[in-house]
């Protein structure tokens, strides 16, 4: 695996690839990540991996100075991966002029994470679009655990005729239910058995949430009585109606963002 920390070096040796696979990531690798290496070593000649913790997506600055950082581990399960290219940018190669505030995205931007979480979507669609410019990658691996920013990224793309496919992943759980994700690293046990056990009792009662035979009211009363101090929402969706062209086929899927103490978790069933 070749390890790249400078744009020029990087673009130079991608310079000959056609068919190159691309996963972003911020680091702290799990399960979740590996099985995006697996899908892009599958489907393309090459694949390449960037690590860079994108400090304009966080809106607490805590949130950003608490987020997991494990260099060493990632380098060695990415190598054990087979990976082919690594790409470990500092702020200054991916915003040499600073930020992009022009960028404009699909309005589901202001549902879900985004009511929450002012320009956190501006900020995760110009870091990579940035990261795209680059590599210029023939498709970009995204996890549905991240649901809005894949739908978002994916719109945008689109949108400015960029030339690399969105490859949609499913969500990799342990087998508890929990989803992989790098801010599991700060929960303790206990914590995790709290988000096990809202993941179990939403994917058990799906139909009868969706068809409100639980309501709302209920449910969130049940998810607190786990442990879950902060609720930020739970609401059900059409996929196929949130961004047009709509598609025929319903297809419900119930999404969620709550704090275990101060961390914040999302996911979508
Ligand atoms: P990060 O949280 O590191 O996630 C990188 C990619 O891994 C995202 O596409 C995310 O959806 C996917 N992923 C995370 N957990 C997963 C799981 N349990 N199963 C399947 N896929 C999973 O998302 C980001 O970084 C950043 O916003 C980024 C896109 C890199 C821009 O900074």
């Amino acid at each position: 695996m070749k390890i790249f920390y400078n744009k020029k070096d990087l673009t130079s040796a991608l310079n000959y690839e056609k068919n190159v696979g691309f996963i972003p990531t911020m680091g702290a690798l799990h399960k979740g990540h590996i099985s995006l290496i697996k899908k892009s070593r599958l489907q393309c000649n090459k694949t390449i991996l960037s690590i860079f913790i994108n400090k304009p997506q966080f809106n607490k600055s805590n949130d950003f100075k608490n987020y997991p950082r494990n260099l060493r581990y990632d380098i060695n399960l990415i190598k054990k991966n087979k990976v082919d290219y690594l790409y470990i940018p500092n702020s200054k190669q991916i915003y040499p002029r600073g930020r992009n505030k022009k960028i404009k995205i699909n309005s589901f931007h202001k549902k879900l994470c985004g009511k929450f979480r002012p320009n956190h979507f501006h900020a995760v669609v110009d870091v990579v679009s940035r990261f795209v410019k680059i590599i210029n990658p023939k498709k970009i691996y995204l996890g549905e655990k991240d649901f809005q920013q894949l739908l978002i990224i994916k719109d945008y793309f689109k949108k400015e005729k960029i030339n690399t496919e969105v490859i949609m992943c499913k969500t990799v759980r342990e087998k508890n239910g929990i989803p992989y994700s790098s801010r599991n690293l700060r929960l303790t046990d206990n914590e995790k058995k709290i988000i096990s056990k809202t993941y179990n009792f939403i994917k058990k009662n799906k139909k009868s949430i969706i068809r409100k035979k639980i309501k709302k009211k209920i449910m969130i009363k049940i998810i607190h009585s786990f442990g879950v101090n902060k609720i930020d929402y739970v609401k059900i969706l059409d996929v196929n109606k949130i961004i047009k062209p709509f598609l025929k086929e319903k297809k419900y899927k119930i999404f969620l963002a709550y704090y275990i103490n101060k961390v914040r978790l999302i996911d979508n069933i």
